[in-house]
């Protein structure tokens, strides 16, 4: 095959054989396809989209570009669930102990934050101690012990995909339905999980702005998923307004310990449980009762000896952030919206997020809320703190948040539902 043929058969919005596709990623992987060809490709696959034969195709030769991880020697179900990406989206860290709780294996791929929405690694890792990078055995060890584990994809998964993503994030080329469903599921089968739910975010903090879209999305990735023989459902989740009152690093471990203590904001809370008995019975485990499990300290358990597993300290102070300024109500009225694109890049703007991959993240900065969409507010009021250890960059956080409060009457309040479908 010839790289410029294939990127012309795209172009003319005609379809690969499974041939050409696989014979694409791998030759792409070896670097015998050239970034400016993959580039080319991309952007036409993401004008002219692929049918479900090339998408399903795409991801298997995504999957077979790297090794595949078997969990069948634990004896175990295994579940892991995987979110399109959020600002204040923190569920994997009770959610993952959570399902644990109840005999399910959890092995919890995840990664870091890039843009405005966080990543649940760099989150753990303001944690005293805590590594995210184990090996293979050791993973399989800790499940096997703990249950659940949280960390790093190895460099042998999926490598076709850390190479493309890399490439379409600076390329304009992360947006494509079919290049976002198989990467995701890609890294996904070849983790080699038993079951699998997807949480995909719609609304200004999510991917996919629009629910026309996240649904092709969520419908695209169960279909890749039963394919793979892995027992895949997805939901629709709200991420107009941030998950919970915080974004952040430091400061969402902590709400996340709230929520394993049985407190913590409603909505986390909602999400945490719903995707658990989801999870749970995917996994086979229809009459569990996930809320009791929080209640009662049974989730709690695991996430301590989850965390001390991987060298973190559970009990040990969380890192804070040396200044503070704090944003106050300009009016009156009931909170309408608080926007979740507008708070993340707020937050990834005071040092919780990267610019590029090397950067470093600050453990402690972010934005904390303090009231959410629906509540009466009074003008001078404390709507928001900002957070960083470098205070220069209050002004640049404040500019991302002038739009992103409305503050009305009752009435205009639009309804919003945590949980939009499933699918
Ligand atoms: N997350 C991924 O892993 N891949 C994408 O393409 C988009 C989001």
């Amino acid at each position: 095959f010839d790289a410029v043929d294939i990127i012309r058969i795209k172009r003319d919005k005609g379809t690969l054989s499974p041939e050409q596709i696989s014979w694409t990623i791998d030759a792409y992987t070896r670097g015998a396809i050239a970034d400016e060809q993959m580039s080319a490709l991309n952007m036409a696959i993401l004008l002219n989209c692929m049918s479900r034969e090339e998408i399903s195709q795409w991801t298997t030769a995504m999957i077979a570009s790297g090794e595949r991880m078997d969990f069948s020697s634990l004896g175990k179900a295994t579940s892991d669930k995987h979110s399109t990406g959020g600002v204040g989206d923190k569920i994997t860290l009770p959610l993952a102990p959570l399902v644990a709780v109840f005999g399910v294996a959890v092995p919890q791929l995840s990664g870091r934050g890039l843009g405005h929405t966080g990543g649940t690694l760099d989150k753990l890792e303001s944690v005293p101690g805590w590594r995210a990078d184990l090996s293979n055995d050791q993973m399989m060890a800790q499940l096997a012990d703990v249950g659940a584990v949280i960390c790093a994809a190895g460099a042998g998964l999926a490598p076709a995909d850390k190479k493309l993503y890399a490439l379409r994030d600076v390329t304009g080329t992360v947006e494509a339905i079919p290049l976002i469903a198989s990467s995701i599921m890609s890294k996904k089968i070849a983790e080699g999980t038993g079951s699998l739910v997807l949480d995909v975010k719609v609304g200004s903090g999510a991917f996919m702005k629009d629910e026309d879209m996240a649904r092709e999305l969520a419908e695209t990735m169960v279909g890749l998923g039963k394919d793979a023989g892995v027992n895949t459902v997805a939901l629709l989740t709200n991420m107009r307004t941030p998950l919970g009152l915080t974004a952040g690093n430091a400061i969402e471990v902590e709400e996340s310990v709230e929520v394993l203590a049985g407190g913590g904001p409603q909505d986390v809370v909602e999400l945490t449980i719903r995707l658990a008995e989801e999870m749970l019975q995917a996994a086979g485990v229809p009459d569990a009762d996930p809320a009791a499990a929080l209640k009662d300290g049974r989730a709690m358990d695991v996430w301590n000896r989850m965390i001390k597993a991987q060298g973190g300290d559970p009990r040990a102070a969380l890192p804070t952030a040396k200044e503070s300024e704090v944003v106050y109500a300009a009016a009156d009225g009931v909170l309408l919206e608080l926007d979740a694109l507008a708070v993340g890049v707020a937050a990834w703007r005071l040092g919780a997020g990267r610019a590029r991959k090397e950067d470093p993240v600050q453990a402690g900065a972010g934005v904390r809320m303090h009231a959410k969409p629906g509540a009466l507010v009074r003008a001078g009021e404390p709507l928001m703190t900002l957070l960083t250890d470098t205070p220069e960059k209050f002004d640049r956080a404040k500019e991302a948040l002038a739009d992103a409060v409305v503050i009305g009457p009752e009435g205009d309040r639009p309804a919003q539902q945590l949980v939009i479908d499933r699918i």
